[in-house]
């Protein structure tokens, strides 16, 4: 059975709170805030226990921020390896304004990364990584480390047979773009930023995405599509995926609840069209919820048959 492994290098201490009206130059007084270990793959870690599964959950993590993550991860039943930092692991902010419903959303740069941390992150990797393990590398990096970190990993992940899922973005996204990938998973900004296209549209999408696989070495290209739900292409097929309308209240942690619903598909032998599908159910199913909570299994569900009576669109050449 292959094992789940994801990859967190800026990790972070989410905190959410709530004010009534947010204006400059005066005191806000917040409601009591909420703590969630986040950072691109312990979310996915953490939407992948509540979809039932198991995930061995890789992070660098230091200071006193970096115990309280571990603890708050213990408290999850998540299964931890941790790369130890000298700096500390980042804390970020989300306050949401309740006079008018809006979100703010303030993220911390991260600590900086020594050398020998990331060359412990490679070999760390190493040595947990079996072939056909799901290896899932999710979020930015933090300053100091390489652009071509993903890449470094990317090249782990084939030295051991491992499939390598990546969901990152700016320079770090160009580098690895470049390197061995199962799939990739950018939205429509970073699948431009790819294709040096500034603006992507419904006419080009499909055109973009067959020219991204023939020009780089990726299986699977997932492009999310925010509202409009998402496109799954291979070389073989192009499915699109609509995504339901519904009540949203945080789209925090939409792109990681979507990467763990693909990663369990993957896990439970569903077909790519599925996989997807289910991909959409859980991004959609996190968006449902405030602040940092992810996708709930029973929402998930429930959206993803709403998603199968649609009959998702299938092209394949
Ligand atoms: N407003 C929305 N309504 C319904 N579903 C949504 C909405 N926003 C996101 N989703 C779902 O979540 C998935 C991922 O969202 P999106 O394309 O915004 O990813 P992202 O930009 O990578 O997000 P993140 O900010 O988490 O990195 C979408 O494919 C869709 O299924
Ligand atoms: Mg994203």
């Amino acid at each position: 059975m292959p094992r789940i492994i994801t990859l967190t290098v800026n990790p972070a201490i989410d905190k959410s709170t709530t004010v009534n009206g947010i204006m400059p130059n005066t005191k806000l007084r917040c409601t009591e805030p909420t703590f969630d270990a986040g950072g691109g793959g312990i979310n996915v870690s953490r939407a992948i226990y509540k979809l039932g599964g198991s995930s061995l959950c890789s992070y660098f993590a230091g200071g006193a921020a970096g115990t309280y993550l571990k603890k708050l991860l213990d408290e999850q039943h998540i299964e931890q390896s941790v790369i130890l930092t000298k700096g500390s692991t980042r804390e970020n902010l989300a306050v949401t304004d309740t006079s008018t419903n809006q979100q703010y959303r303030f993220g911390m740069p991260g600590p900086q990364i020594q050398e020998v941390e990331w060359q412990n992150a490679l070999k760390q990797l190493e040595v947990l990584l079996y072939k056909g393990d799901y290896l899932v590398a999710s979020g930015k990096l933090p300053p100091n480390i390489p652009d071509d970190f993903y890449a470094k990993i990317s090249q782990v992940a084939e030295k051991k047979e491992a499939l390598f899922i990546l969901d990152t973005s700016g320079e770090a996204l160009m580098k690895a773009a470049k390197s061995k990938i199962y799939m990739l998973k950018p939205n429509l900004a970073e699948l431009g930023a790819l294709c040096g296209i500034a603006s992507i549209t419904d006419l080009n999408l499909k055109s973009l995405a067959t020219q991204f696989l023939k020009n780089h070495n990726c299986q699977i290209l997932v492009v999310s599509l925010g509202p409009k739900g998402a496109l799954l292409a291979t070389r073989k097929e192009m499915v699109q995926v609509p995504a339901p309308v519904v009540h949203q209240k945080s789209t925090i942690g939409a792109g990681d609840s979507m990467v763990a619903g693909m990663v369990m598909s993957l896990i439970w032998g569903k077909s790519l069209a599925d996989m997807v599908s289910y991909g959409v159910a859980c991004g959609t199913a996190a968006t449902m919820h405030h602040g940092t909570q992810l996708c709930s299994k029973d929402d998930a569900d429930k959206l993803y048959d709403w998603i199968k009576d649609q009959k998702p669109t299938i092209e394949t050449s």
